[in-house]
């Protein structure tokens, strides 16, 4: 093998490792780049909250709550389990969800909602599946034991 090609061969596969590595450790960054950064989580969650209020099997779970408050904390949550630059700043799954008793039913009709709400906001099937994903992890703290 000449000098040049041995060159041109470890160049190649220092450029493919580094273009692994940077996918690997911005694979959280990715995501919340295809949710459309914060702005589009914040519309996402919007379009979330006018489903909810129109599903009959989930919307009595969210009367009388401070609209506000559940924008601006499920917004960051989702910024943040995303990659994005995001603090969570609302009370731990456990304590919000434990008194509503929600039923598997219920936590599927709203994974239902946000699926069709990313829809509406033009995310990628695949950025859909990789942000169920990492909320189905917080299932166990949101359904009723
Ligand atoms: C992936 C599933 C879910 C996630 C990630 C999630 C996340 C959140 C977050 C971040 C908040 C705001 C907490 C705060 O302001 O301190 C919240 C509040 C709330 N969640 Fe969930 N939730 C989920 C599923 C559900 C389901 C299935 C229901 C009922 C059907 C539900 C009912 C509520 C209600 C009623 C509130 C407002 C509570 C209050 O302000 O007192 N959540 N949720």
């Amino acid at each position: 093998m000449t000098l040049r090609m041995g060159t041109i061969i470890l160049l190649t596969t220092l450029a493919l490792l580094t273009g692994c590595a940077t996918r690997d450790t911005a694979s959280g960054d990715a995501l919340y780049q295809d949710l459309g950064e914060r702005a589009g989580i914040a519309n996402i969650v919007e379009d979330l909250l006018y489903r909810i209020v129109e599903d009959e099997r989930i919307a009595f779970q969210f009367q009388g709550i401070d609209v506000v408050q559940f924008h601006t904390n499920l917004t960051d949550q989702i910024c943040e389990i995303s990659g994005g630059p995001c603090t969570y700043g609302g009370r731990p799954m456990t304590e919000v969800h434990t008194d509503m008793n929600v039923t598997e039913t219920q936590f599927n009709a709203l994974a239902e909602q946000l699926v069709l709400a990313m829809e509406d906001n033009g995310v990628s099937t695949s950025a859909q599946n990789r942000l169920l994903d990492r909320l189905v992890e917080l299932h166990p703290q949101i359904t009723h034991r």
